[in-house]
């Protein structure tokens, strides 16, 4: 049997340890035989440490070149990123097939030994004084170039539409010019005759990102392939087995309890409650009991390490809603992290127009309502709430709505 797997706190799941996803792995590769993807999902609930299986374990004849494009800000850095990230995967075949009869990156290939460690990167900067110019020539030559090999490519993009924001900050006109050329080089050929696929994938809502400005037609191609919440009973096998496999005694009721405090099932905070019990038996030697899953979460909302994570909902509020929605979403968020189990839909209209008048804000009713309607889309996207029996909407997590009450109520 395999050793019991450690806990992670953060850190992308290691592919040896990655549980819980084979029928959505098994899926994902079926839908790239035909096409390119987008993998969304909240944020830490395992989008990396998928895709960091993918790269590991490829299948159907693919080879995975996988980087992240968090920080980027210009297509001429993805270009260079990409082409970087290939090279560190598989040196051999940079140098012998890719490279081959491409002046560019074969120039820099003769030179990296001088350069030493980083070497491909700096040169790749070097190699053309106008990269950033020329990054869409660079950019067709590069997938040419890739093409030609023959050889089968995904592509893997992480934080995709975090570059995207950071390009529409930058020159909105470059974002939408890059969007363009991607999109053009997604379908000429048709994904089921290219060696190449792509598979995209970030945790903030891409089609919201987009539609904002106009642009979602740009990335409509994508099949939208979204990552499975873990089951009841996947929850239930990770308690049982990470106490059960450290020879800690536990209550049979302890998973149950767990399932219960999590609501939405947030995989980050299901690993940290189960190290925190893990730790709370290694301290004091006695049998776990569902009383102590409640303590956990407790001090969980108020520990330090959930709340630089759950700080992140809370600010990306400010810095991707604009007001008035961002006040109102403050707001509405924060009469439902007090209330029970949710409120209705027609308590958060009327608290909506109350607040639209207090802000002084006059728009005609068809336009309130509509904006109404688009800032719970915008909410249900962004994972904050749920719309459950009965029209309530509530939090989606149970750990952002103690931690929302308690500090934003
Ligand atoms: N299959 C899984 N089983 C158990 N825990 C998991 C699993 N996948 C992810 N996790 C937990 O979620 C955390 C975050 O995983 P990962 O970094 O892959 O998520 P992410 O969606 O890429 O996060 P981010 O939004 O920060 O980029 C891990 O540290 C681990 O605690
Ligand atoms: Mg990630």
């Amino acid at each position: 049997m395999r050793s019991t797997p450690e806990f992670y706190i953060g850190a992308p799941v290691d592919p040896v340890d990655l549980r819980f996803r084979e029928a959505f792995l098994a899926e994902l590769w079926q839908t790239l035989r035909t096409g390119h993807v987008v993998l969304t999902a909240p944020r830490r609930t395992g989008k990396t440490s998928v895709m960091d299986y993918l790269r590991d374990h490829p299948e159907n004849g693919f080879s995975v070149v996988s980087i992240n494009v968090q920080d980027l800000t210009h297509p001429a850095d993805f270009f260079q990123v990409l082409l970087d990230g290939f090279h560190d995967a598989y040196p051999d075949f940079v140098r012998d097939q890719l490279a081959a009869g491409w002046k560019l990156v074969s120039g820099v290939l003769g030179k990296i030994d001088e350069i030493g460690v980083g070497g491909f990167k700096l040169g790749l900067r070097e190699s053309d004084p106008n990269w950033r110019m020329n990054w869409r020539e660079h950019g067709d030559t590069f997938l040419a170039q890739t093409r030609k090999t023959g050889a089968r490519i995904l592509f893997i993009i992480d934080e995709f539409p975090d570059m995207l924001l950071n390009l529409s900050r930058e020159d909105e006109r470059l974002l939408r010019e890059f969007l363009a050329w991607f999109r053009t080089q997604r379908q000429n050929p048709a994904p089921a005759r290219d060696s190449i696929r792509w598979l995209v994938g970030g945790s903030v809502n891409l089609a919201g990102t987009l539609d904002a400005l106009g642009l979602v037609d740009r990335i409509n191609d994508l099949e939208d392939v979204s990552l499975p919440l873990l089951t009841d009973s996947d929850i239930e096998t990770f308690v049982t087995e990470m106490l059960g496999g450290r020879d800690v005694p536990f209550d049979d009721d302890v998973p149950q309890r767990l399932i219960a405090r999590l609501g939405r099932p947030i995989p980050f905070f299901m690993q940290m409650a189960t190290q925190d019990l893990y730790r709370l038996w290694k301290r004091e030697q006695r049998k776990i009991v569902a009383a102590d899953v409640d303590t956990v979460f407790d001090a969980m909302v108020v520990g330090s390490a959930a709340r630089t994570r759950l700080q992140h909902f809370h600010s990306r509020i400010r810095q991707y809603y604009a007001d008035p929605k961002r006040s109102i979403a403050y707001a509405l968020l924060g009469q439902i992290s007090v209330s029970d189990s949710g409120l209705r839909r027609v308590t958060l209209l009327q608290e909506t127009e109350r607040l639209l008048a207090d802000l002084g804000v006059t728009l005609p009713a068809h336009e309130r309502s509509q904006m109404f309607n688009q800032l719970l889309l915008d909410l249900e996207n962004d994972f904050y709430i749920v719309e459950g029996e009965e029209g309530f909407y509530d939090f989606a997590s149970g750990v952002l709505k103690s931690w929302w009450r308690k500090y934003h109520a």
